[in-house]
């Protein structure tokens, strides 16, 4: 099949600039002896994590339990849920799962802890547990300070779970090249204050996951890091070209989409709106717009009504019937709102997959 024979919308993956992409961190995590647990929420397609293992990555990384069911039915191995589960119906999932394969969660209080702890031991399973701290992101994780050392105590010594170490998130490593390196001046000041509370109270890690696209390509300068958790990476998007982490050659991920309207003018109107985009908007460079129009810097994707997207032409042409190719701002959600991807190679169609974690919410 080619890419001509497909209907639009329609989410294309650049097979090759995918493996380019996998080849490159793979390689990178080997020649600085960094664990790759690749965040698997960008594609959720186990096809695509089997990639992953294949390229050097040791196990993945999911968000949701429901997406940790998916991967684990595929064979996925070295699961890690980088979540925190509530609730006496996730942790009796949790234990169903950590009977028939390896996982770790990652959580910030002992009231989580001990939920997982007691259900495991009802269950006769041990669950591999990282706590996380807050290195600055401001979403999850136990503020980095001497106060927060009895909770990481306590949750250590809990029966049914197996300490493994600690994670942290630096999703706010963003910004370009050279703020990202003020950032990670900024960043390894507090890893290096946590390595030595952990130390002062000999809590010994044998994991610390950090990580994302970004900042993917200094991890081996993340004081302490010895495992790392990019998602983005596999695909990159238009959030990772205006941060300078990416080129638009390094984006696989494309929406095919057909000009449906070319009434008002200067304007064209694609058959791709929100629901097929996200519509999340652009987190770095001008910020504005919501898309990338593969060969048309002068077109700006202005706006998105929920199945129309909106093309500001700047001087270019289009009519009724062309199509476009758009890389998404964000492409983890673009992919999350799809059943199915495309697969391609030049113009030819050469694999299609189902989105099988898309969702898994819960
Ligand atoms: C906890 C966690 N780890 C890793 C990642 C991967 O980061 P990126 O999307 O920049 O690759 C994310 C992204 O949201 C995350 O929330």
């Amino acid at each position: 099949m080619r890419i001509t024979d497909l209907d639009t919308p329609a989410v294309l993956v650049d097979v090759d600039v995918m493996e380019r992409n996998l080849r490159r961190l793979g390689d990178y995590c080997a020649e600085h002896s960094l664990r790759l647990r690749p965040h698997t929420k960008t594609h959720k397609i186990p096809e695509l994590a089997r990639r992953q293992i294949e390229h050097g990555a040791a196990g993945i990384t999911v968000a949701k339990l429901g997406e940790a069911e998916v991967m684990a039915d595929a064979g996925l191995p070295g699961i890690l849920i980088v979540y925190p589960l509530f609730g006496a119906a996730k942790w009796r999932r949790l234990t169903a799962l950590a009977r028939r394969t390896d996982v770790t969660v990652a959580c910030d209080s002992v009231e989580i802890a001990s939920g997982i702890s007691a259900q495991a031991r009802q269950d006769g399973v041990t669950v591999g547990l990282l706590v996380e701290f807050d290195t600055g992101f401001g979403r999850c994780g136990l503020p980095i300070d001497e106060f927060s050392l009895p909770a990481a105590r306590r949750i250590r010594e809990l029966p049914g779970l197996e300490w493994r170490g600690v994670l942290v998130y630096p999703g706010h490593i963003m910004g370009t090249a050279s703020e990202r390196e003020v950032l990670l001046n900024r960043e390894n000041e507090t890893l290096s204050r946590l390595m030595e509370l952990l130390k002062s109270e000999g809590i010994d890690c044998l994991i610390v996951s950090g990580g994302n696209t970004p900042a993917a390509f200094l991890s081996h300068r993340f004081v302490g890091v010895n495992e790392i958790r990019p998602g983005t990476y596999i695909f990159n998007d238009k959030n990772t070209v205006c941060a300078e982490a990416a080129s638009w050659g390094d984006c696989a991920v494309t929406v095919l989409a057909t000009v449906v309207s070319t009434s008002v003018y200067g304007k064209a109107i694609i058959d791709a709106g929100g629901k097929t985009f996200s519509g999340d908007s652009l987190l770095s460079g001008d910020r504005q717009g919501f898309g990338h129009v593969i060969g048309h810097p002068e077109i700006l994707v202005e706006d998105l009504s929920e199945e129309h997207g909106h093309l500001r032409l700047g001087g270019s042409r289009l009519k009724v019937g062309d199509r476009v190719r758009v890389v998404p701002n964000h492409v983890c959600t673009c992919v999350n709102m799809h059943d199915r991807v495309y697969g391609v190679q030049r113009e030819d169609v050469v694999a299609e997959w189902e989105v099988a974690g898309r969702g898994k919410v819960r």
